[in-house]
């Protein structure tokens, strides 16, 4: 599949029902207990309007736990529609990092700018070279971590990529789930952040996240949007996670995740043919396999996000979710069994 046919796909389409789900990076099947009392709590509040005191308490939050200001936040409707916002800048050419998450290389061809993939190779882990960056991009868009490498870029590397005259936006959609998030930007205050709290929080279906950045940025990015953009219990699921205690339990969350992806690269890197590339950081594991390999799967009961429809990878490229190891054995059972018909 190529194509922008291609880069709308998303795992979501390769988990069908009935597969056991390595395709959706989502952990759990919904959010904790104390998350889901909060959005019943502010169900009473949707006999109103969405009010400005809540949309109000939100950015205080999320300012509060990346230590900015509440002007320099805006609460998007999932991090995916601060990626349709971007013509709003009017950028005149786009340089995308590949291999990434595709939505904004959609959403900026669709608007007719100009697009330059930056292609990273798998034979450093998918280093950032910011030197294969256009000078002349006036917007660069680069995931950190970045799905589906689970490559950790430095944070000095990417405020390399800050010019004037040019927006820097980092999408830190998985940036939650590393330990102390080392590598943030949310710090700078001249970049553009999003961040998005589907994965960690198992919020899909509600479509919450926040944007980071200059004011006037934000105002740039945000205008025209309609009248009362996320509803209350979007503002109330981002002003719960972006206190302490939630902070604290997705780091300790975030731990856990760790050790679950390096037992399950170290399972999968023992298979004959199968390469896990590295070091990854993110949630997931992007592995190359024998093509074949996804269908295989597919007709055991069990679903892999397809890599294909990333630029810069193949037919023979898989993305899996990590996920605890009692979990993963069907995954590496049925790898294995795969593998030595074929050996
Ligand atoms: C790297 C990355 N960024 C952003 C998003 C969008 O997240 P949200 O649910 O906040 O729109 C996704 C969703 O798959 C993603 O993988």
């Amino acid at each position: 599949m190529d194509g922008t046919g291609g880069l709308r796909h998303h795992g979501d389409v390769d988990a069908e029902p009935g597969l056991l789900d390595f395709a959706v990076n989502v952990r759990g099947s919904g959010p904790p207990g104390w998350l889901r009392a909060r959005l019943v709590g502010a169900l009473d509040r949707i006999g109103t309007y969405p009010s400005a005191a809540d949309d109000r308490a939100a950015r205080r939050a999320v300012a509060d736990r990346h230590g900015r200001a509440a002007d320099e936040v805006v609460v998007l409707n999932g991090s995916a529609e601060g990626f349709a916002l971007l013509p709003n800048l009017r950028p005149r050419l786009a340089a995308l990092v590949h291999p990434s998450f595709t939505e904004p290389e959609v959403a900026l061809r669709d608007a007719g700018v100009p697009v330059h993939h930056v292609l990273l190779d798998p034979a450093d882990g998918y280093a950032l070279h910011p030197e294969r960056v256009p000078e002349e991009a006036d917007l660069v868009v680069v995931g950190n971590p970045t799905n589906p490498t689970s490559t950790l870029h430095p944070a000095r590397t990417l405020a390399s990529l800050a010019r004037p005259g040019r927006v820097l936006l980092v999408d830190e959609a998985f940036m939650d789930a590393v330990p102390g998030e080392p590598e943030t930007l949310t710090g700078e205050p001249g970049v553009l952040v999003f961040r998005s709290l589907t994965k960690t929080w198992a919020l899909p279906g509600l479509r919450a996240g926040y944007a980071l950045g200059p004011p006037g940025l934000l105002a740039r990015l945000t205008h025209g949007r309609p009248q009362w953009p996320v509803g209350t219990l979007v503002l109330e699921a981002v002003a719960a996670c972006s206190e302490p205690h939630a902070v604290a339990e997705a780091q300790r969350d975030a731990a856990v995740v760790a050790t679950h992806r390096r037992q399950l690269e170290r399972a999968l890197g023992e298979i004959p043919g199968i390469t896990v590339h590295g070091p990854a950081a993110g949630p997931f594991l992007l592995l190359t396999v024998p093509v074949g390999l996804r269908a295989a799967l597919r007709a055991a009961g069990i679903a892999v996000r397809r890599g294909d429809t990333f630029p810069g990878l193949g037919p023979d490229h898989v993305r899996v979710a990590v996920r605890a190891p009692a979990e993963c054995s069907p995954l590496l059972a049925a790898v294995r069994a795969h593998q030595e018909v074929l050996l």
